[in-house]
């Protein structure tokens, strides 16, 4: 864990140079906008620990999969998140001497994000060897309102001598991913140009044998300079070499002087152009955005944050103290960069694990989506956005079917990738890629929650239909008949907890499959009962012995259950572990960094929530007894090495009434990152994860749930806290929730009447008022 980051309401704040946690805070101060987004580098060259990110939303490259021992039915390639052009470098340079915090005395550092206004800031002195003292201020963003161009000010001072300053503001496409499986490098250059301080660059990804979509990206810049804030003519030389292109620009300082480059730059997708409009229309918008200025620009984002905040922000009374505002500032960070890696604009895009913030898992989507991410959307969002998520999965279904074909099952069954970009399976661990299938449920499970929250049942008919007879056929073809337990059971099974491999009848994934059979025969039921509307033709191919063998499934699944401490199993043979706590090995954590794959997989520790994943999801078919024993046997064994753990554990503590615990594993999940709990923020932010931080306050500490169409709440407070409020989206309403010491605020922000419970009780809040339940 590390603790250099400023407790703040608002900002990420680096105070001082921390150059060995610089990846860390790299990651931290990742910018983003839907479209585009990248890692809080450094403008300036860097010889130090660096990890360089800059990436463009749906662009991807299929990196030929690297395995010692292939297996049939692996995925051909792995699609990378791609590393693309850097954008924001400005090279300086002081009469021979290059600026590079690596290599000069630095004193007077600050980084910080503003979140508030979606801003990154950083300032410093830098000493050079020579003696030689600049001051430099960087600001820049990732425009929210022009969404595929960010701008950049720059200004470098001179403390301490008049001499000439070169500035070198460039593009470079010669950039490799970190995780490259052989080394190579993705991109090939189309089109260089420069001219007048604007250049540009055009790279296409390298063509490979798997025929997946090539991409263009075209980048472009332009400088504008500033002497003590006036505008300068300036001349600018062209720098041009492999994949990079440059404007050399001279000026001569006076000790003093503040001399301002502003970079305009952009970055044009052929997911979103035409291949020849890419240039003509690169110029174009940067044209429209130098014009308007970087002042103007940064105006107009900051209003759009401000609107976004408005919305969607949680806000957590206090004592005025650090530890109010580390779960402030932990909550807005999560909500923050949410907001940054996914709009719910564009139906093809997906919110990849790392966002824009690093390589690491590749991919775009994995189950996090549907298990964690859709609530937030849902709650948070117009409605088009979570159906956008379903569509997404909807659009890939031949995909799944072609893939489980592949596996060797058939009539239409299908099975979803763990992780895709294109709906093709990326993963090649055959323990994952072959065993962890509960992904196929969380996406059943997904558009149950969506009708659930938004009432549009119109969905199934649509879409959903379509999805969950291939997913349904899939569980009855994965599941077989054990002659010994007169039951219908599931071999060779990876469920949630990746600590565990290869295990028979997983009890989250039995559980789930049966569940996804009973679900999809409930909606074939009501869809066939429906006298009007559209039959979606997919009811047509359902046999009476089909369903009727689903039935028989739903009635005889094997459930692993330990009748003396009446828990259920996480699996067969679960018991034959020697039970520890992770009291007992506190020394020993993260267990996946100290410890030998092969003595993790014999431990009884759990990465993440697995049955417990199971009673959080189905909670309505459990008695609170039931989920209290399951929590009290596995919590203790759960080491939350998944950033996705902690987030179920507290919506779990706060509906036992383990208040501690839950709060415990809030500051956990909000703080994963900020906090380094798990040594690896360095690689990026554990963005899906960021909605279960979310769902902690929400359906945690606020105990939203959905009951008989209306939204219910029972509410606690942590006792650290004075007060908290949020707002929920629910069926075209707009409800704000503030619960304080004693009661529960309710504000029906909406233009019509809405009913809830509230600790059990409904009430019904008029339009446009506020009603206060005391207790
Ligand atoms: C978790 C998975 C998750 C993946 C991507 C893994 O560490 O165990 O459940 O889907 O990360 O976030």
């Amino acid at each position: 864990m590390k603790n250099y980051i400023k407790h703040d309401p608002w900002c990420i704040i680096e105070e001082g140079f921390y150059p060995e946690y610089n990846e860390i805070t790299e990651s931290l101060t990742s910018l983003g906008n839907g479209r585009m987004g990248q890692r809080g580098n450094f403008e300036e060259q860097f010889s130090g620990k660096t990890l360089l990110g800059n990436y463009v939303a749906g662009v991807f490259y299929p990196d030929k999969t690297r395995v010692g021992w292939w297996k049939n039915g692996y995925p051909r390639y792995f699609a990378k998140v791609l590393n693309a052009c850097n954008w924001i470098g400005i090279n300086v340079d002081i009469e021979g001497e290059t600026l590079d915090l690596a290599t000069c005395t630095v004193s007077d550092y600050s980084r910080v994000l503003n979140m508030k206004e979606g801003i990154l800031e950083r300032t410093f002195v830098a000493t050079f060897a020579s003696g030689k003292q600049v001051r430099v201020h960087a600001q820049r963003f990732c425009s929210i309102v022009d969404d595929e161009a960010g701008a950049i000010r720059y200004s470098v001072t001179p403390l301490n001598f008049d001499g000439t300053i070169t500035l070198t503001p460039s593009l470079d496409g010669d950039i490799s991913n970190k995780d490259s499986n052989y080394g190579e490098k993705f991109w090939d250059e189309i089109h260089k140009e420069t001219a007048f301080g604007e250049a540009y660059l055009e790279m296409r990804t390298k063509d490979t044998p798997f025929k997946t979509e090539l991409f263009n990206v075209c980048t472009g810049m332009k400088i504008d300079i500033l002497v003590n804030g006036e505008s300068v003519d300036f001349q600018s030389k062209p720098v041009k070499s492999a994949k990079y292109v440059a404007c050399k620009i001279e000026l001569k300082a006076k000790a003093n002087e503040e001399i301002t480059l502003y970079k305009y730059a952009v970055n044009l997708a052929s997911l979103n152009h035409a291949l020849e409009d890419l240039l003509p229309n690169a110029k174009a918008y940067i044209a429209r955005i130098s014009a308007k200025g970087f002042k103007q620009m940064k105006a107009e984002h900051a209003q759009a944050w401000a609107e976004r905040w408005a919305q969607n922000d949680i806000i957590i009374e206090g004592d005025s103290d650090s530890r109010t505002d580390a779960a402030q500032q932990g909550i807005r960070f999560n909500i923050f960069q949410l907001e940054q890696t996914y709009t719910g604009e564009d139906a093809r895009l997906n919110i990849g694990p790392k966002g824009f913030t690093g390589e690491k898992y590749g991919g775009s989507t994995y189950w996090d989506t549907e298990a964690y991410c859709l609530p937030f959307y849902l709650a948070t969002a117009d409605q088009k956005v979570a159906r956008n998520l379903l569509v997404y999965r909807h659009k890939h279904l031949q995909k799944a079917i072609e893939n489980a074909a592949m596996l060797g099952f058939n009539n239409g069954a299908a099975l979803y990738p763990m992780v895709t970009m294109t709906g093709e399976e990326c993963h090649n661990e055959w323990e994952i890629t072959f065993e962890e299938i509960h992904r196929n449920g969380a996406i059943a499970y997904a558009i149950h929650d969506y009708i659930r929250h938004t009432g549009d049942e119109s969905y199934l008919a649509e879409y959903g239909l379509d999805v969950l007879v291939g997913i349904a056929r899939f569980w009855a073809q994965r599941v077989n008949w054990s002659a010994d337990k007169k039951k219908y059971v599931m071999l060779g099974i990876t469920g949630p907890n990746e600590y565990e491999n290869n295990v028979n009848n997983n009890w989250y994934t039995n559980y789930l499959a049966a569940w996804c059979l009973r679900y999809t025969l409930s909606a074939v039921n009501s869809l066939q009962a429906a006298d009007s509307g559209v039959q979606p033709a997919v009811l047509g191919t359902l046999s009476e012995e089909e369903l009727t063998k689903w039935q028989h499934i739903v009635d005889n699944m094997y459930y692993p259950y330990d009748a003396e401490r009446q828990v259920f199993l996480q699996q067969d043979g679960f018991l034959d572990k020697e039970l520890l706590t992770v009291e007992d090995i506190k020394e020993h954590r993260p267990i996946n960094q100290k410890w030998s794959w092969d003595r993790i997989l014999r431990s009884c520790f759990i990465k993440q929530a697995d049955v417990l994943q199971g009673l959080y999801f189905f909670e309505e078919e459990f008695d609170t007894e039931t989920i209290r024993r399951n929590f009290d046997f596995y919590e203790p064994m759960t080491v939350h090495e998944s950033s996705l753990s902690p987030c179920v554990h507290v919506i779990q503590a706060a509906k036992l009434g383990y208040n501690e615990k839950a709060y415990e594993m809030y500051l956990r999940t909000s703080r994963l990152d900020l906090d380094d709990y798990n040594n690896d923020t360095e690689d990026g932010l554990h963005i899906t994860s960021m909605a279960g931080t979310w769902m902690s306050v929400v359906k945690g500490f606020g105990g939203m749930r959905i009951k008989d169409g209306k939204l219910a709440f029972t509410p606690f407070l942590p006792e650290q806290w004075k007060g908290y409020s949020f707002r929920i989206g629910f069926r075209g309403q707009v409800v704000r929730v503030a619960v304080r010491p004693g009661e529960v605020e309710v504000e029906n922000l909406s233009s019509q009447a809405l009913s809830l419970a509230i600790n059990g009780t409904e009430i019904t809040v008029a339009a446009q008022a506020t009603e206060v339940v005391k207790g």
